[in-house]
């Protein structure tokens, strides 16, 4: 039996109000983060994670399941489910969580997602910035309602690149990466959330940002919006990149060669 088209209308309206709504909560928390017990996950030293990010994420999947039961998920705090749907939400419900817990104003609520297997939709709310991003495919993607519109650089000269890394596999082609960049005239920024840093270079704020392995929750919302504002990226989603995770490049079209050569052959 085929299965009915999925209502996007219904779904980017959802996207937008559940990201508004869970980043006023983690505005709460944020308020009271003195009082947050801070754990560490795996072996990164880095990687961290509070009661913020796991309520946020419980309070993401419930509005969104409620709303549409028949969709699957790919969230960093409960993982994935029923990825055989036609629709898979990809939820970071803090991105950014190093610079929440010490009280840095960069995180944000990432929603994205996924139609038929390809990124379709996205919302990501900066509370502290009192910004929404948004972007669907074939629809644009805005900043509190103003068109996004990469950067028109054809050198990294001409403009500021975002970077990260973690304690993750691939960190070592970070220091020759920023060498390359440096020796040819470009300079860095890193806020410490990827999905913040992906928008950015949708909005012309960045003239790209590489980070050496990310997850897909990190960056997807931020994907449709780079695609709607004329951006590069490389093929993310490449070896089980949505499930895994891989390294990210996403640039204006007048650097991207320029960049991916600095990198080497990490980047696909
Ligand atoms: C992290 C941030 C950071 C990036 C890491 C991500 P988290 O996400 O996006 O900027 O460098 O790769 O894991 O842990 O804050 O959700
Ligand atoms: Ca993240
Ligand atoms: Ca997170």
């Amino acid at each position: 039996m085929t299965q009915p088209t999925p209502d996007l209308d219904a779904r980017y309206q959802a996207a937008r109000r559940v990201a508004q709504e869970a980043a006023q909560r983690g505005m709460a928390f944020y308020r009271e983060r003195e009082g947050l017990v801070v754990d560490h996950k795996g072996d990164d030293p880095q990687d961290v994670v509070s009661i913020a990010d796991k309520s946020l994420e419980a309070f993401i999947r419930a509005e969104l399941s409620g709303e549409f039961p028949e969709d699957g998920f790919i969230g960093e705090e409960e993982g994935s489910c029923d990825l055989d749907a036609r629709c898979i939400w990809v939820i970071d419900p803090i991105d950014g969580t190093r610079c929440f817990v010490n009280g840095l104003h960069n995180w944000c609520v990432s929603i994205g997602l996924l139609v038929d297997g390809e990124p379709a939709l996205g919302a990501i709310a900066d509370p502290n910035h009192g910004e929404l991003f948004q972007g669907r495919s074939g629809h644009g993607a805005f900043v509190n309602g103003k068109p996004l519109k990469v950067h028109t650089s054809q050198d990294v000269r001409d403009g500021v690149m975002g970077v990260g890394t973690t304690h993750r596999p691939g960190k070592e082609n970070f220091i020759p990466f920023l060498q390359k960049l440096l020796d040819a005239g470009g300079m860095f920024f890193r806020n410490g959330s990827g999905a913040l840093m992906t928008a950015y270079v949708a909005a012309g704020r960045l003239i790209g940002y590489y980070e050496t392995r990310i997850y897909s929750w990190d960056c997807l919302a931020g994907l449709v919006m780079l695609r709607e504002a004329g951006g590069v990226a490389n093929d993310f989603f490449a070896d089980n990149g949505l499930l895994d995770g891989n390294p990210l490049l996403v640039t204006c079209p007048g650097v991207y060669e320029q960049v991916a050569g600095m990198i080497g052959p990490s980047i696909k």
